[in-house]
């Protein structure tokens, strides 16, 4: 059967999204910016680098969020070692508050965490805008949001109900991980969001040519470089925030958290 237009010659699908988005704009009206951390290449520190930035701008004195966008395999809560659970008995949804820093993630309100999450495509959709509608994150200066790998699905969401400031884009000396974060920033660009600038993680400490040549490419800036170190590791299994621990490592960050 043939679906029904509006008036205005608007697909009902995309009148419900737009609606969505509104409502999202008023639940989200408190924060000031909200700043994703993308890569469509998978394991290049997109959930490292948005714990230690969100971590490292509530340690300069602003009011920060972390919101997990990573719906079939959210980590934040693992890294941080929160294994405390949202109350879902009445809504808007209150997310967890650690070391000062408002941490809301789907893992909190999942019961068994080992269950793997297979849900396909839409239903990944409907999650992410729900979740974005009803949890309640109050005044914020920054909602750092960590998104999963690819180019589909949950990023799409984000982009499309979200007014982003902006993404941080991720990637590592590797060849591979760049030529997967061109195609991150050239799908922000052609949803027009902005992108904040450049991340190169898991570096050697000076920028390798390939994420020079996205730089040049996206024409954007490098917000910073985050060494290859195996205190991450090391702390994120313990639930610690690693540039809370380590002193260089700090300031890699405390130089990202000047960028944006
Ligand atoms: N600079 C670094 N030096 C050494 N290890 C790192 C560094 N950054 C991240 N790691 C480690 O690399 C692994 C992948 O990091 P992380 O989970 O943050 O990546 P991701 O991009 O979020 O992955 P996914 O695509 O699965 O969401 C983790 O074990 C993390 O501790
Ligand atoms: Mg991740």
């Amino acid at each position: 059967m043939e679906e029904e237009h509006t008036p205005g010659g608007i697909h009902p699908s995309f009148v419900k999204v737009i609606e969505q988005k509104k409502r999202i704009k008023d639940r989200l009206g408190g924060i000031k910016n909200k700043i994703g951390v993308y890569s469509a290449k998978g394991g290049v520190g997109k959930t490292t680098i948005s714990i230690n930035l969100a971590f490292t701008l509530a340690k300069r004195g602003f009011r920060v969020g972390l919101l997990d966008a990573d719906i079939d395999c959210p980590n934040v809560t693992a890294f941080l070692g929160i294994t405390e659970k949202m109350d879902i008995s009445g809504f808007p949804l209150k997310p967890l508050v650690k070391d000062g820093v408002k941490v809301a993630s789907t893992a909190m309100i999942v019961d068994d965490m080992k269950k793997p999450i297979i849900w396909r495509g839409p239903i990944i959709a409907k999650m992410i805008g729900d979740f974005l509608e009803n949890t309640d994150w109050g005044d914020l200066d920054y909602l750092i949001i960590d998104l999963p790998p690819g180019t589909s699905d949950a990023p799409l969401s984000i982009m499309q109900l979200l007014d982003l400031k902006g993404f941080i884009l991720v990637t590592t000396p590797q060849r591979v991980a760049s030529m997967n974060s061109l195609r991150s920033g050239l799908m922000a660009k052609r949803l027009n969001v902005s992108i904040l600038g450049v991340v190169e993680n898991m570096s050697t400490g000076r920028i390798s040519d390939s994420t020079k040549d996205i730089i040049d490419m996206l024409g954007t800036g490098l917000l910073g470089v985050v060494k290859f170190d195996g205190a991450f590791n090391r702390y994120s299994d313990d639930g610690v925030v690693t540039a809370y621990k380590d002193a260089d490592i700090a300031e890699e960050f405390a130089e990202i958290s000047k960028g944006v």
